[in-house]
């Protein structure tokens, strides 16, 4: 079982073989352009990159992360400024010179809303099955009625059961509902050995999306 204390233990351990240094390249290229100022909703953001890049086209990002050591390598990594306040079992880190905040905690706690949208890179597949469609429960209640998602998503077979765990198309429309669509995806196998040499038959990297609806 996937529990709070085994992603704790990853990041003291150094396990974050999820880490990108970089940018994600689907973000870059799927990202809708949004209001200026939009709340932009980033469940389980590790120590990622992605929110300085959704900081810096003018939205205001908020990033939730239980391990501590996530938050301060993130805010140390990028030599960011900060002030922290304690809200209930949450820490807000609210960062100086960007619209970026870093709430340190439970997901699960966090209990915001009108979010105007969500960028879920490895979130969702890092929640184990049974309480998967709660997370995505929980997110969809953080979201306003038209809001905008971007996901990315993985299925995959012959290898690891996960993180990130596999999980099927019809299964993402069920949980998030027919205004969702998969706009890309990528079988990582053909592009990268490595995930051969780890037994996957196939892993798939896919995109989607759900577009605010035009009125
Ligand atoms: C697979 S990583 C993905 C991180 C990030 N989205 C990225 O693209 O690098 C999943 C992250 O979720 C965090 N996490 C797991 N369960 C959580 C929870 N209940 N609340 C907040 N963060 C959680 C982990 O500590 C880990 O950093």
């Amino acid at each position: 079982m996937i529990t709070n204390e085994f992603w704790l233990d990853r990041w003291l351990n150094g396990r974050i073989g999820f880490h990108q240094e970089g940018v994600n390249a689907w973000l870059v290229e799927y990202w809708p352009s949004l209001p200026k100022g939009s709340h932009v909703l980033v469940p389980l953001c590790g120590k990622s990159n992605d929110m300085i890049w959704l900081a810096e086209q003018g939205y205001q990002v908020t990033g939730i992360e239980l391990s501590p050591l996530a938050v301060v390598q993130f805010l140390g990594d990028n030599d960011l400024p900060y002030e922290t306040q304690q809200v209930g079992d949450l820490k807000i880190h609210t960062v100086i010179g960007l619209p970026l905040r870093i709430v340190e905690g439970d997901y699960f706690l966090f209990d915001e809303k009108d979010f105007d949208a969500c960028y879920d890179r490895a979130a969702m597949i890092a929640i184990p099955e049974e309480i998967r469609a709660d997370y995505v429960a929980h997110t969809k209640a953080r979201l306003s009625p038209n809001a905008t998602l971007l996901l990315v998503s993985t299925r995959h077979g012959g290898g690891e059961e996960g993180p990130p765990f596999s999980v099927e198309d019809d299964s993402i429309v069920t949980m998030w509902g027919d205004a969702i669509q998969k706009v890309a995806s990528e079988d990582l196998v053909q592009a990268n050995p490595q995930y051969k040499e780890r037994g996957y038959a196939f892993f798939e990297e896919s995109v989607w999306h759900i577009l605010p609806q035009q009125s």
